[in-house]
């Protein structure tokens, strides 16, 4: 048991939902195969309503992270439900309040209508807090990500399907500012689809020092130090 169960400060009907959000999701990923995930028209039908949010104790590192690094603007490639989504605007607010400085934005990501309409729902429930700093851009990622991106990025959360991960870390990366983290979600479950991404964060070259932290899964944590001359 952790002596520090949960470092968000938030409202407690804003933790309450997370919490009930998070358990719906685990609940829907126990029924998720390896066979469904090999059926690619089988994976998406399968997929189109479930949250598949990323983990709790995953949503409060990355809550932790913003925070020490004074986030303003963050990128959140894969919305669904909008669960990481919130901490992400929760994490901007507090960390405005720390550093003194006006919060930027959670640009979040999400293609999937039924999905952005509830999503818009939760951040509702949660109040102006969560919804005034989230601009969520509905569509395809690599088109919605092409453009009007702040020059300065502090964080990329990947958390998306495998072969969408390493074109929308290129398509970010001009817009990561020195010491900006990328997270990437379940890097070593899912190390065989990441083979592109992985080969891409360990050449030196593309400016990444990488560290994959143990949770379930794993999570990559990517520090960006800028491309080498
Ligand atoms: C793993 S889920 C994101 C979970 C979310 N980060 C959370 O913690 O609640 C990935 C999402 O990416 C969406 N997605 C897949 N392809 C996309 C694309 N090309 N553009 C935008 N979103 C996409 C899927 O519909 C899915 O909801």
């Amino acid at each position: 048991m952790s002596p520090f169960p949960n470092a968000v400060v938030a409202p407690s009907h804003i933790l309450k939902l997370l919490d009930h959000l998070h358990a719906i999701s685990s609940q829907q990923e126990s029924q998720i195969t390896a066979e469904r995930l090999r059926d690619k028209q089988g994976f998406d039908e399968f997929m189109r309503d479930k949250l598949i949010a990323l983990d709790q104790d995953k949503c409060w590192f990355v809550y932790q992270t913003c925070l020490s690094i004074g986030a303003k603007n963050v990128i959140e490639a894969g919305t669904s439900y909008g669960v990481s989504t919130i901490y992400l605007s929760l994490a901007l607010s507090r960390s405005s309040t720390i550093y003194g400085h006006t919060p930027g934005k959670v640009i979040a990501t999400e293609n999937e209508p039924s999905k952005i309409t509830q999503a818009r729902k939760y951040w509702q429930e949660c109040g102006d807090e969560v919804e005034r700093l989230i601009d969520l851009r509905e569509g395809n990622l690599l088109e919605t990500l092409a453009k009007d991106l702040p020059d300065q990025v502090d964080l990329l959360l990947l958390d998306i399907w495998s072969p969408l991960a390493l074109p929308t870390l290129k398509l970010v990366q001009p817009n990561l500012r020195k010491g900006a983290v990328v997270i990437t979600d379940n890097i070593v479950g899912s190390a065989d689809r990441y083979k592109d991404l992985i080969e891409y964060l360990k050449d030196g070259k593309n400016g990444f020092n990488n560290i994959n932290v143990p949770y379930s899964k794993g999570l990559a944590v990517s520090v960006y130090q800028g491309r080498q001359a």
